[in-house]
Protein backbone atom coordinates (compact mmCIF):
# COMPACT_ATOMS: atom_id res chain seq x y z
CA UNK A 1 0.00 0.00 0.00
CA UNK A 2 1.28 3.43 -0.78
CA UNK A 3 1.95 5.66 2.15
CA UNK A 4 0.16 8.26 0.69
CA UNK A 5 -3.61 7.21 -1.10
CA UNK A 6 -5.28 8.83 -3.86
CA UNK A 7 -7.08 11.98 -2.19
CA UNK A 8 -10.02 11.18 -4.04
CA UNK A 9 -10.24 7.83 -3.45
CA UNK A 10 -9.32 8.89 0.22
CA UNK A 11 -12.30 11.17 0.03
CA UNK A 12 -15.08 8.65 -1.54
CA UNK A 13 -13.56 5.95 1.41
CA UNK A 14 -13.95 8.08 4.39
CA UNK A 15 -18.21 9.10 3.35
CA UNK A 16 -18.91 5.57 2.39
CA UNK A 17 -17.35 4.11 5.80
CA UNK A 18 -19.34 7.00 7.85
CA UNK A 19 -21.95 4.84 6.55
CA UNK A 20 -21.34 1.84 9.02
CA UNK A 21 -23.06 1.56 11.70
CA UNK A 22 -21.94 -0.67 14.74
CA UNK A 23 -22.95 -4.23 14.86
CA UNK A 24 -23.80 -3.92 10.61
CA UNK A 25 -22.95 -7.14 8.22
CA UNK A 26 -20.11 -5.75 5.81
CA UNK A 27 -18.98 -7.07 2.37
CA UNK A 28 -15.66 -5.32 1.26
CA UNK A 29 -14.89 -5.11 -2.22
CA UNK A 30 -11.79 -5.72 -4.03
CA UNK A 31 -8.60 -3.16 -5.51
CA UNK A 32 -6.92 -0.07 -4.76
CA UNK A 33 -10.14 2.14 -3.89
CA UNK A 34 -11.36 -0.70 -1.53
CA UNK A 35 -8.03 -1.55 -0.46
CA UNK A 36 -7.57 2.47 0.98
CA UNK A 37 -11.73 2.09 2.00
CA UNK A 38 -10.65 -1.05 4.33
CA UNK A 39 -7.80 0.95 5.83
CA UNK A 40 -10.47 4.07 6.59
CA UNK A 41 -12.39 1.26 8.41
CA UNK A 42 -10.03 -0.43 10.16
CA UNK A 43 -8.85 2.56 11.79
CA UNK A 44 -12.38 3.68 12.67
CA UNK A 45 -13.18 -0.35 14.28
CA UNK A 46 -9.88 0.41 16.50
CA UNK A 47 -11.03 4.06 17.56
CA UNK A 48 -14.81 3.40 18.27
CA UNK A 49 -14.65 -0.22 19.09
CA UNK A 50 -17.07 -1.42 16.60
CA UNK A 51 -18.63 -4.73 16.11
CA UNK A 52 -18.71 -5.77 12.82
CA UNK A 53 -19.00 -8.88 10.45
CA UNK A 54 -17.16 -8.93 7.47
CA UNK A 55 -16.78 -10.62 4.50
CA UNK A 56 -13.78 -10.46 1.53
CA UNK A 57 -14.89 -10.18 -1.88
CA UNK A 58 -11.24 -11.86 -2.51
CA UNK A 59 -7.96 -13.53 -1.14
CA UNK A 60 -6.19 -10.17 -1.00
CA UNK A 61 -9.29 -7.96 1.06
CA UNK A 62 -9.36 -10.98 3.48
CA UNK A 63 -5.45 -10.77 3.91
CA UNK A 64 -5.34 -6.86 4.28
CA UNK A 65 -8.87 -7.02 6.34
CA UNK A 66 -6.90 -9.55 8.67
CA UNK A 67 -4.02 -7.81 8.89
CA UNK A 68 -5.78 -4.75 9.92
CA UNK A 69 -7.21 -6.43 12.82
CA UNK A 70 -10.97 -6.86 10.93
CA UNK A 71 -12.34 -10.76 11.37
CA UNK A 72 -13.13 -11.89 8.20
CA UNK A 73 -15.73 -14.72 8.14
CA UNK A 74 -17.60 -16.22 4.80
CA UNK A 75 -20.41 -14.95 3.53
CA UNK A 76 -22.12 -18.35 4.19
CA UNK A 77 -21.30 -18.25 8.06
CA UNK A 78 -23.04 -14.53 8.19
CA UNK A 79 -25.86 -15.40 5.63
CA UNK A 80 -27.06 -12.09 4.66
CA UNK A 81 -25.51 -8.35 4.13
CA UNK A 82 -26.27 -5.09 5.42
CA UNK A 83 -23.71 -3.12 3.01
CA UNK A 84 -21.18 -3.88 0.41
CA UNK A 85 -18.97 -1.43 -0.42
CA UNK A 86 -16.87 -1.85 -3.20
CA UNK A 87 -14.64 -0.22 -6.18
CA UNK A 88 -15.50 -0.05 -9.90
CA UNK A 89 -13.93 0.87 -13.25
CA UNK A 90 -16.68 2.45 -15.16
CA UNK A 91 -20.06 4.17 -13.49
CA UNK A 92 -22.82 5.48 -15.91
CA UNK A 93 -25.09 7.77 -14.97
CA UNK A 94 -27.97 4.78 -14.51
CA UNK A 95 -25.62 3.27 -11.91
CA UNK A 96 -24.48 0.49 -13.87
CA UNK A 97 -21.16 -0.71 -13.64
CA UNK A 98 -18.52 -2.19 -15.49
CA UNK A 99 -15.91 -4.11 -12.91
CA UNK A 100 -13.51 -6.75 -12.50
CA UNK A 101 -10.56 -4.93 -13.51
CA UNK A 102 -9.06 -6.85 -10.66
CA UNK A 103 -10.22 -10.25 -11.95
CA UNK A 104 -12.65 -10.28 -8.49
CA UNK A 105 -15.53 -9.62 -9.93
CA UNK A 106 -17.36 -12.96 -9.72
CA UNK A 107 -16.88 -12.91 -5.52
CA UNK A 108 -17.89 -9.37 -5.95
CA UNK A 109 -21.19 -9.12 -7.65
CA UNK A 110 -22.26 -12.72 -5.38
CA UNK A 111 -21.55 -10.63 -2.44
CA UNK A 112 -22.78 -7.73 -3.97
CA UNK A 113 -26.64 -9.56 -4.39
CA UNK A 114 -26.40 -10.75 -0.74
CA UNK A 115 -26.76 -7.61 0.48
CA UNK A 116 -29.42 -4.84 1.38
CA UNK A 117 -27.34 -2.09 0.07
CA UNK A 118 -23.71 -1.74 -2.44
CA UNK A 119 -22.65 1.40 -2.26
CA UNK A 120 -19.47 2.30 -4.62
CA UNK A 121 -16.63 4.80 -4.12
CA UNK A 122 -14.63 5.51 -6.90
CA UNK A 123 -12.60 8.74 -8.39
CA UNK A 124 -13.71 10.98 -11.09
CA UNK A 125 -12.08 8.79 -13.95
CA UNK A 126 -14.36 6.36 -13.51
CA UNK A 127 -17.61 8.48 -14.03
CA UNK A 128 -18.44 7.71 -17.62
CA UNK A 129 -21.28 8.93 -19.80
CA UNK A 130 -21.17 5.18 -21.56
CA UNK A 131 -20.10 2.28 -20.15
CA UNK A 132 -17.26 -0.03 -22.77
CA UNK A 133 -14.38 2.08 -22.57
CA UNK A 134 -12.68 -0.30 -19.99
CA UNK A 135 -12.20 -3.73 -21.71
CA UNK A 136 -15.54 -5.88 -20.17
CA UNK A 137 -13.88 -8.61 -17.55
CA UNK A 138 -15.67 -11.95 -18.55
CA UNK A 139 -14.89 -15.33 -16.02
CA UNK A 140 -14.49 -18.23 -17.88
CA UNK A 141 -13.90 -22.08 -17.07
CA UNK A 142 -10.57 -23.49 -18.18
CA UNK A 143 -12.74 -26.61 -19.49
CA UNK A 144 -13.73 -25.76 -23.44
CA UNK A 145 -12.13 -22.14 -22.71
CA UNK A 146 -11.66 -22.00 -26.78
CA UNK A 147 -15.13 -22.74 -27.72
CA UNK A 148 -16.77 -20.37 -25.13
CA UNK A 149 -14.43 -17.99 -26.43
CA UNK A 150 -16.09 -18.75 -30.01
CA UNK A 151 -19.73 -18.60 -28.30
CA UNK A 152 -19.30 -14.84 -27.11
CA UNK A 153 -17.53 -14.07 -30.13
CA UNK A 154 -20.89 -15.23 -31.75
CA UNK A 155 -23.13 -12.89 -29.21
CA UNK A 156 -20.84 -9.99 -30.43
CA UNK A 157 -21.52 -10.46 -33.39
CA UNK A 158 -25.16 -10.71 -33.35
CA UNK A 159 -25.09 -7.65 -31.15
CA UNK A 160 -23.20 -5.42 -33.42
CA UNK A 161 -19.86 -5.68 -31.17
CA UNK A 162 -18.05 -8.27 -33.58
CA UNK A 163 -15.45 -6.62 -34.66
CA UNK A 164 -13.76 -6.42 -31.22
CA UNK A 165 -10.54 -7.76 -29.42
CA UNK A 166 -11.44 -10.91 -26.81
CA UNK A 167 -8.06 -11.36 -25.36
CA UNK A 168 -7.29 -13.53 -22.74
CA UNK A 169 -5.77 -11.94 -19.56
CA UNK A 170 -2.97 -13.11 -18.66
CA UNK A 171 -0.36 -12.49 -15.32
CA UNK A 172 2.86 -11.75 -17.09
CA UNK A 173 3.03 -14.22 -20.08
CA UNK A 174 0.93 -16.71 -18.17
CA UNK A 175 -3.11 -17.01 -18.14
CA UNK A 176 -4.59 -15.20 -15.33
CA UNK A 177 -6.48 -17.58 -12.72
CA UNK A 178 -9.26 -16.00 -10.59
CA UNK A 179 -9.79 -17.13 -6.65
CA UNK A 180 -12.18 -19.65 -7.89
CA UNK A 181 -9.86 -21.10 -10.10
CA UNK A 182 -10.63 -19.95 -13.96
CA UNK A 183 -9.57 -17.81 -16.66
CA UNK A 184 -10.72 -14.05 -17.59
CA UNK A 185 -11.51 -12.53 -21.13
CA UNK A 186 -11.59 -9.07 -21.87
CA UNK A 187 -13.55 -7.49 -24.41
CA UNK A 188 -12.20 -4.43 -25.67
CA UNK A 189 -15.57 -3.29 -27.06
CA UNK A 190 -15.03 0.76 -27.19
CA UNK A 191 -18.91 1.58 -26.54
CA UNK A 192 -21.81 -0.93 -25.27
CA UNK A 193 -25.28 0.53 -26.13
CA UNK A 194 -27.14 -1.91 -24.94
CA UNK A 195 -25.79 -3.29 -21.46
CA UNK A 196 -28.84 -5.17 -20.42
CA UNK A 197 -28.60 -7.28 -24.32
CA UNK A 198 -25.24 -7.74 -23.77
CA UNK A 199 -25.38 -9.14 -20.50
CA UNK A 200 -28.02 -11.61 -21.71
CA UNK A 201 -25.90 -12.38 -23.96
CA UNK A 202 -23.21 -13.49 -22.41
CA UNK A 203 -25.24 -15.49 -19.79
CA UNK A 204 -26.98 -17.51 -22.58
CA UNK A 205 -22.57 -18.92 -22.99
CA UNK A 206 -22.36 -22.43 -21.09
CA UNK A 207 -18.33 -22.07 -20.04
CA UNK A 208 -18.91 -18.25 -18.94
CA UNK A 209 -19.35 -18.02 -15.20
CA UNK A 210 -19.54 -14.31 -14.45
CA UNK A 211 -19.42 -11.44 -16.20
CA UNK A 212 -18.23 -7.54 -14.87
CA UNK A 213 -21.78 -5.79 -15.92
CA UNK A 214 -23.02 -4.97 -12.58
CA UNK A 215 -26.98 -3.70 -14.23
CA UNK A 216 -29.10 -2.23 -10.92
CA UNK A 217 -26.83 -3.64 -8.24
CA UNK A 218 -25.35 -0.18 -7.28
CA UNK A 219 -27.58 2.04 -5.04
CA UNK A 220 -25.10 4.83 -4.27
CA UNK A 221 -22.20 5.84 -5.73
CA UNK A 222 -19.43 8.06 -3.72
CA UNK A 223 -17.17 9.85 -6.42
CA UNK A 224 -14.53 11.11 -4.03
CA UNK A 225 -12.74 14.33 -5.70
CA UNK A 226 -9.07 15.64 -5.18
CA UNK A 227 -9.91 18.22 -3.36
CA UNK A 228 -11.16 16.10 -0.58
CA UNK A 229 -14.76 16.41 -1.29
CA UNK A 230 -17.61 14.01 -2.74
CA UNK A 231 -20.32 14.15 -5.27
CA UNK A 232 -22.92 11.33 -4.73
CA UNK A 233 -24.59 9.46 -7.56
CA UNK A 234 -28.00 8.04 -6.84
C1 LIG B 1 -11.92 -5.82 -8.88
O1 LIG B 1 -12.19 -6.99 -9.56
C2 LIG B 1 -12.65 -4.70 -9.51
O2 LIG B 1 -14.00 -4.90 -9.71
C3 LIG B 1 -12.41 -3.41 -8.77
O3 LIG B 1 -13.44 -3.07 -7.92
C4 LIG B 1 -12.24 -2.37 -9.80
O4 LIG B 1 -11.31 -2.88 -10.72
C5 LIG B 1 -11.78 -1.05 -9.22
O5 LIG B 1 -10.46 -1.14 -8.83
P1 LIG B 1 -9.63 0.12 -8.44
O6 LIG B 1 -10.27 0.68 -7.20
O7 LIG B 1 -8.24 -0.38 -8.17
O8 LIG B 1 -9.69 1.06 -9.58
Amino acid sequence: QSSQPDPAKLAASRAAVALVEDGMRLGLGTGSTASIMVQVLAERVKAEGLSLRCAATSKATAELAESLGIGIETLDQIGWLDLTIDGADEVDPDLHLIKGGGGAHLREKIVAAASDRMVVIADPGKVVDQLGAFPLPVEVLQFGFESSRKLIRHVLDGQGLGAHDVLQRLRGSEPWVTDEGNFILDLHLGAIDDPVALARGLATVPGVVEHGLFLGMCDLAIIGKPDGGVVELN
